[in-house]
This record gives structure tokens, sequence and C-alpha cells, in this order.
């Protein structure tokens, strides 16, 4: 149901306040019917308070939010028709997975045998068949996680709140739920907001993906445009790695622009479509580990710097190469492979090539 025209949840400026915290300042947001959007940010930037809202746990401050068209600010959690999978699954451990499954539908008072049915479906979408009779603290943590996403999904609601459902796993069942947490949403349709500090996990899973921080929104865009073209410093140093240079005063020159950083060292891109940022202006450079490059001997290569390898972080497939590159400061670069650990030991002077044409710039 992708593309749908109506909205499936509209929050329109909600506040929400503890006391002295402002935990979301006037946030505005549509999720699409049959989206996977995902909140990233830093731990107590208000996410978990957002899910809650959206839930009817937590009333907002000010502000409305609205589901499948009908205002629900003041309507309680029941009525909502919202799934949620909490920040530790909450699961009733005394029960077995069949009641903890059924439970939604217990307070619906749904009939037995549609019961059965449902939660035999709803087991089965999360891959847990012929595990309804047992006792959840007789269940791995990757089952538990599934558990509670059964009992999130088997309501059959209207959107799918997931607050950082796979933060306990190990890294490799995690990478493995994230696969299943993308095909279980192909399967079923449902719109989902899934929250996570994780920024690898976000550009994975996600159609869209919301930056937050302190209790606003940095930037709402897919993976490929967040990675590509971040709105501002914070996104481009909260997604991903990424070196940020010292500020540049910038000016053109025939096709290209010329950016002077303090210390005597000048750069060049090639000239494209940045309107915000003049002749003059005072600019940020942001550059991925990928695109600066080891230069061989005196080759020539576009902005060449001088720079001391200063550590080697081996990630198996590539190695991250810390250096000092004096007045630009230090850097890291991505280099594949291992072998640039013996071939630019550590103490060792190097060139290196900034790639600035993929470099992002924003005014300063
Ligand atoms: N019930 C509460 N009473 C007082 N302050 C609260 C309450 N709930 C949240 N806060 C505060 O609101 C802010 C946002 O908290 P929230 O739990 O929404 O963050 P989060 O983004 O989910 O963080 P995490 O990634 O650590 O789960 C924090 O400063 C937190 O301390
Ligand atoms: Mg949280």
């Amino acid at each position: 149901m992708k593309g749908e025209a109506s909205p499936a949840v509209e929050l329109i400026k909600v506040s929400k306040s503890f006391d002295a915290v402002q935990a979301v300042r006037e946030l505005s947001l549509t999720i699409r019917q049959g989206e996977l959007l995902t909140l990233l940010g830093p731990s107590g930037c208000g996410k978990t308070t957002l899910l809650n809202m959206l839930a009817g746990f937590e009333v907002p401050s000010a502000g409305s939010i609205v589901i499948g068209g009908r205002d629900v600010t003041a309507v309680p959690p029941y009525r909502r028709n919202t799934g949620m999978v909490f920040q530790n699954y909450a699961l009733f451990p005394h029960m077995n997975v069949f009641d903890n499954v059924a439970f939604g539908l217990r307070m619906r008072k749904m009939a037995k045998f549609e019961m059965a049915r449902a939660v035999g479906h709803a087991l089965e979408m999360v891959k847990l068949e012929g595990l309804a009779s047992r006792r959840i603290r007789q269940l791995s943590g990757g089952q538990q996680q599934r558990v509670a996403l059964a009992r999130a999904i088997v309501i059959e609601p209207k959107v799918l709140l997931l607050d950082e459902p796979l933060s306990a796993l190990d890294r490799n069942l995690r990478g493995a739920m994230q696969v299943e947490l993308r095909e279980l949403h192909e399967r079923t349709g449902l719109t989902t907001l899934f929250v996570t500090h994780d920024q690898e996990e976000a550009l994975g899973l996600s159609d869209r993906i919301v930056v937050m921080s302190r209790g606003e929104i940095q930037q709402v865009a897919t993976p490929l445009e967040l990675y590509r073209l971040p709105a501002n410093g914070f996104v481009a140093s909260f997604i991903g790695e990424i070196n940020r240079l010292p500020p540049a005063r910038c000016r053109t020159e025939g096709n290209d622009v010329v950016f002077e950083i303090a210390g005597g060292i000048v750069l060049r891109a090639r000239k494209r479509n940045q309107p915000t940022i003049g002749a003059g202006q005072e600019t940020h450079l942001f550059v991925r580990p990928e695109h600066l490059t080891l230069v061989e001997g005196d080759r020539p290569a576009p902005n060449r710097v001088s720079c001391r390898v200063t550590a080697h972080l081996y990630q198996g497939a590539y190695t991250l190469t810390r250096v000092d590159a004096g007045p630009l400061g230090n850097l890291q670069l991505r280099v594949l492979g291992g072998e640039v650990i013996a071939a630019a030991p550590i103490g060792s002077q190097i060139k290196i090539s900034i790639d600035l044409d993929k470099a992002v710039i924003l005014a300063g």
C-alpha cells in the first residue's frame, strides 16, 4: 500500500516536557502508509518519548497526533490500535509464549477459536511455530525479541512501534534479525516506526530516516540521501564515519572552487550546484574516509597532502588508517584489505589525495 495519498500518522507541533526537561520540541512529522521509518538519534534525544506519545502512554504537553485520519491526542492507548515493542521487551515472564502473544487479544475480548488462529499466524510470521507453550525464561534473547514482535503484530495494528528492539542482541543475531525485520515488513506491509541509535542499522533497514537531536528533527531523508547529502554538521557527523576539516574560505576559479585553509593549505573541487555557498564565505568540508586515498610515490593526484601515519584499525575487509595531516588535523582513511599496515607503518610519512568532489560542503 506504499505511496497511498493519505498519511498513516501525522505529528503536528508535538512537544513534551518533564519538569525542566524538554524531551520533544514542536516536532512535526508525517509517516506514509506502509513505510518503514526510522527514528535515529543519540541517547536522550527523545525517541522513546515520541513513541510513547504515539502509543498513548505519554500525553503531549502541546500539539496533536493523528493516526489514520483520526485525532488520537486524547485517546487512551488501548483504543489507538498501535502495536509496540518496548526497549526491554516487557514480556510477562510467568506466562508462556501463547499467553504473552494473546495478551492484547484477550484485552479486546476476542473469541478463543479466533485467538488461537491469530496467535498461530503471528508466531508463524516471526518464525516461532511450535514454541507456543514454552515459558519466556526458557527462551533465548532472540526468541524473546520475536515473542515481543508477535505480540505487537497480532492485533493488526495501524502502526507498529519498535523501540530499539534489537539492542539486546549480539552482533551476529542482530544482523540476522535486521534482515528478518525487513522481510516481516515486506510480508505484512505494516506502517512501522523503528527506533535505534545505531546508524548502520538505520541505513540498512529503513525506507526513510528521521535524524533527531535534543528533541528536534535535524533531517528526514532516504538512507542514500542522508549519507550523501547531510543537511548540517550534526547529521554529517552522526551518519557514518566522516572527517571534518578545519574551516575554509572559498572562492571560484574557472570551473573550480578553491578552498583556503589556515596553515597555507589550498584544496580544490569541481564547481557543482552549491547555491548556499558564496565567494569569500566560510565553509565546512566533511570528507568520508573512503574519499581519502593513499598516493604512491610522486604520482600526481588532486589535493595531495603530506601526513604521518598514527594508527591502523584492521576491520577485515578494510583498514581504517589514521594520519596526522598537519594543518588539516587528524584524518581517517578507509583502505581496502590489510596490506597498508605493513606498507605504511605507524610513524611513516605518506601522501594522501582528498577527493573533494564527493565531499559534503556546508556554509559557515
Ligand atoms: N518520565 C520521565 N521523567 C523525566 N524525564 C524524562 C522522563 N522520560 C524521559 N525523560 C527525559 O527526556 C529526555 C528524552 O528521553 P527519551 O527516553 O525519550 O530518550 P531516548 O532518545 O529514547 O534515549 P535512549 O536512546 O537512551 O533510549 C531525556 O533527557 C530523559 O532524561
Ligand atoms: Mg529510548
